[in-house]
């Protein structure tokens, strides 16, 4: 009893320590930001709309709720897609700007060419990309191969200025790549890496799943880095980043290719990896995941953010008590592995997908129903609303925002713009 009391009286001797930083966390505040965030932002571009947090909070006894995260989308307004709905003043005042405008630059209602994978390169100022692999309108699974492909943000420009308009739908071209039998079923990319697109592939049947350089120039030339972790093959590689301060590579390792049916079963937990180019060595940087799918590195190399799709289970469907959500992680300065997860987002709309961080440190992830950003702090400033799916987006420099929507890619001119993600 006498040992019990001693504790207690410790226990409330420490709490008592902590108290001055209680104190201080009174300054926590719901709208998590200096403004108000009820009050509509002085201005707005024209294809925004302010939709007050204030005014869906109650839906009431007779409301119309959504039953889930992928049958509906919430749209408490009148406008059609595609618009911004701005959730927080700060989504005008940090991302777009009053002159932010957004509309499509190619499309192929029959063929979902732009799903994943988005690589800007500045050099030739073309955004290259893959098509969904296994999926809906992606005509490709176990017998037949995706498909990469570019476009050309120079010819979008002249198209631009020959519409007179900043809405009107363009359709420049598509440009698909030649490359060998290594590359099979390409879900990620990011870089350029020394010059070279980074992909990563998700393999085909026994093809194995890696990670490729490929020349951005014609023909092609592709280098394989990786294709196993230590002889066992990956279950099917997703998405890839390169840190910056070390050119080390950290990629995901999801289960898409057997829930779309072109790999067989997994015979590798979900992990994400972390390789050194310059070695050869590869280990694992985190666990614990459903479906790990994008990722993201801050700018200085302290942060990281892996989304888990757990919801989407490909041919065998949705559940909806599975994760939906961004992690967020230290990168632990001297191993490199993830350590300190915690929930960063969790999405109201399909899954967070692919994941770009922009050069404020704003976190941008593709959805259901479009593109959500948060600020750092992880409070939902507002959507690039597209009413469909939005896998994955690139920042092309500053002020351009390249987004797949698997038959599209849009364009958002905007005030925001990326961080380099080349290296070196
Ligand atoms: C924000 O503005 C609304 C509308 O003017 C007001 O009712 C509310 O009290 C304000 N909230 C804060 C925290 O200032
Ligand atoms: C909800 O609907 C029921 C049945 O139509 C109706 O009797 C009731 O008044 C409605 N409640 C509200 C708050 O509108
Ligand atoms: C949408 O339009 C309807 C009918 O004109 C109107 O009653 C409603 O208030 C509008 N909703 C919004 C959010 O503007
Ligand atoms: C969203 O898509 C659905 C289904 O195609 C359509 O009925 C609805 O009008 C669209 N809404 C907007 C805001 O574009
Ligand atoms: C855009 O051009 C491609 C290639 O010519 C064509 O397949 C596609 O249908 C066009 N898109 C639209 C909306 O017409
Ligand atoms: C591409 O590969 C071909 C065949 O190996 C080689 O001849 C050519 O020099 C390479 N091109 C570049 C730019 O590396
Ligand atoms: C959905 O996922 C939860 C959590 O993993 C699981 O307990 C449940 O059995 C799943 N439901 C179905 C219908 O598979």
């Amino acid at each position: 009893m006498a040992i019990a009391l001693s504790l207690c009286l410790a226990t409330l001797a420490a709490w008592m320590a902590l108290a001055p930083a209680a104190t201080a966390a009174t300054a926590f505040s719901p709208s998590f930001s200096a403004v108000n965030s009820t009050v509509a932002p002085a201005g707005l571009p024209p294809q925004a709309v302010f939709v007050n947090p204030q005014s869906f909070a109650v839906l009431g006894t007779n409301g119309s709720f959504r039953e889930s995260a992928t049958a509906s989308t919430l749209n408490p307004t009148n406008t059609s897609a595609p618009f911004f709905q701005v959730f927080h003043p700060d989504f005008v005042t940090k991302i777009l700007g009053l002159s932010a405008s957004i509309r499509v630059v190619a499309s192929n209602p029959g063929f979902a060419f732009a799903h994943e994978a988005p690589i800007w390169v500045p050099a030739t100022d073309e955004v290259f990309f893959a098509s969904n692999g296994g999926g809906a309108l992606g005509f490709s699974d176990i017998d037949h191969n995706n498909q990469v492909a570019k476009i050309s943000l120079g010819e979008v420009a002249r198209a631009a200025d020959a519409s007179r308009s900043k809405t009107t739908p363009l359709n420049v071209t598509v440009t698909s790549l030649a490359l060998p039998e290594t590359v099979q079923m390409t879900n990620g990319g990011t870089g350029p890496f020394h010059g070279q697109l980074v992909l990563v592939n998700s393999g085909r049947g026994s093809l194995p799943s890696n990670l490729v350089l490929v020349d951005p120039a014609s023909p092609s030339n592709t280098t394989v880095l990786l294709d196993n972790f230590y002889g066992r093959q990956f279950n099917s590689l997703n998405d890839v980043k390169i840190h910056k301060q070390t050119g080390l590579i950290y990629f995901t390792d999801s289960v898409y290719g057997y829930l779309n049916q072109f790999r067989s079963g997994p015979l590798l937990q979900p992990f994400v990896y972390l390789f050194d180019p310059t070695t050869g060595r590869v280990k694992v940087a985190a666990d614990g995941f459903d479906k790990p799918n994008g990722i993201a590195l801050s700018e200085d190399g302290k942060t990281a953010f892996v989304s888990d799709t757990g919801i989407i289970n490909g041919v065998f469907g949705v559940n909806q008590t599975e994760p939906s959500t961004i992690y967020q992680y230290d990168i632990d300065q001297k191993s490199g592995v993830l350590t300190n997860r915690r929930v960063f987002a969790f999405v109201d709309s399909g899954v967070p997908d692919g994941i770009q961080i922009d050069a404020q440190g704003n976190v941008y992830s593709g959805c259901g129903d479009g593109v959500h950003v948060w600020d750092a702090t992880g409070t939902l400033l507002g959507k690039f609303f597209l009413n469909t799916s939005g896998a994955n987006m690139a920042f092309a420099g500053k002020g351009r925002l390249v987004i797949m929507a698997e038959t599209a890619v849009y364009l958002a001119e905007v005030e925001a713009g990326g961080f380099d993600l080349s290296y070196p």
